[in-house]
């Protein structure tokens, strides 16, 4: 019998998306006053997946979600919750969840959007494994995606070199034996909007936000950010792995929301974890928000790095604030 507490849902089926042009950073060079050196020491950033006009959230949902559920093996009809964590889908309304769910034939399914910025992956797991400690489902679709380029300003190098497009999808399902979702913990607190924020269509649009700083675009005071993003990720991960029942030595990775290697860096030495179990794709993709977390760990387990029977920790945080952590045995 392993240690820690024996999860109640685990990860049967894993996808993901993401566009094939690459804007590197010297290709920002030539858009914005910054160069290579500081993105990659400020950030941990070269390159990142942009999108091309035209293409929709829903578009990368879908490919991933039909990856996620080849590798499951499930019939989509026997799906009977889709829930996509997303700030950035095609339309103000409908959700891009009922996308999906009409593109891969999800027709038992109830299908909606969660709007927690780069948490929406974490807040979509939380809600997998509560539907199926409560036997509301049987399986679940959950994914994380984000089109944020075309919400950035292009001329505003404190944001524009930091993002990047992508989406990742799992289905999840009830555990069998030890692997699975161990914890998972979620968290917000709305006193810092103007923080991190973006009013786009939202009914903010005349307010006092708006006239200070324009509607259209993704705005972000960085050093505040990242002074609370350290802190909360260390707690998150603290609560995440005392709630699996595990200390942190027991962690064979830490598999972070992949948004500033500092912040990593920072959080793994709060919880005494070296550098070598911390996985990194965030030079390859930069920010790319809910997406991160599931496009590292198909990564992870891709690249043969996260094995069956290891055991991962997550953390995750966003504007809102939002936040979240879970443990999960592979
Ligand atoms: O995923 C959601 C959560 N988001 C995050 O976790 C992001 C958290 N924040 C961060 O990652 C960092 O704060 C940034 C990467 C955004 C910025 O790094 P920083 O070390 O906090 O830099 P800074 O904002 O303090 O700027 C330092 C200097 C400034 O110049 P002065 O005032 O010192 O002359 C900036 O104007 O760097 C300048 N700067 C740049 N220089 C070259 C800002 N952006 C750039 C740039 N290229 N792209």
């Amino acid at each position: 019998m392993s240690k820690g507490v024996q999860p109640i849902s685990r990860i049967i089926g894993m996808g993901v998306s993401y566009p094939e042009t690459i804007l590197s950073n010297s290709d920002l060079e030539k858009i914005v006053d910054t160069n290579d050196e500081w993105i990659v020491s400020r950030t941990g950033i070269k390159e990142r997946h942009i999108v091309k006009r035209g293409e929709r959230t829903s578009d990368y949902c879908i490919r991933a979600a039909r990856e996620a559920i080849a590798e499951a093996g499930v019939d989509p009809l026997d799906i009977d919750a889709i829930v996509l964590g997303t700030i950035s889908g095609d339309f103000r309304f409908p959700s891009t969840a009922v996308l999906v769910q009409e593109a891969i034939g999800a027709k038992n399914a109830a299908a909606w959007d969660v709007s927690a910025t780069c948490s929406g992956f974490l807040f979509s797991l939380y809600m997998a494994d509560t539907l199926l400690a409560a036997n509301r489902a049987k399986y679940v679709l959950i994914l994380g995606a984000e089109l944020l380029t075309p919400m950035v300003n292009w001329s505003d190098r404190s944001t524009c070199v930091l993002f990047g497009d992508a989406a990742g999808a799992m289905i999840v399902t009830k555990a069998t034996d030890e692997r699975g979702i161990m914890s998972v913990v979620i968290g917000s607190n709305g006193a810092h909007v103007d923080l991190l924020y973006s009013i786009g269509a939202g009914t903010a649009s005349k307010g006092d936000l708006a006239a200070s700083n324009g509607d259209r675009y993704l705005v972000m005071n960085g050093n505040e950010v990242f002074r609370h993003a350290v802190r909360v990720l260390e707690r998150m991960a603290v609560e995440a792995v005392a709630k699996a029942g595990l200390e942190p030595a027991d962690i064979d990775w830490l598999i972070p929301h992949q948004a500033n290697t500092r912040i990593i860096r920072a959080t793994a030495e709060r919880m005494g974890l070296p550098m070598d179990k911390v996985f990194l794709n965030i030079h390859k993709y930069g920010n790319t928000s809910s997406a991160s977390v599931p496009l590292a760990m198909y990564e992870a387990r891709n690249e043969g790095k996260l094995k069956d029977g290891q055991t991962m920790l997550s953390v995750v945080f966003g504007g809102g604030f939002t936040w979240g952590g879970t443990v999960i045995r592979f």
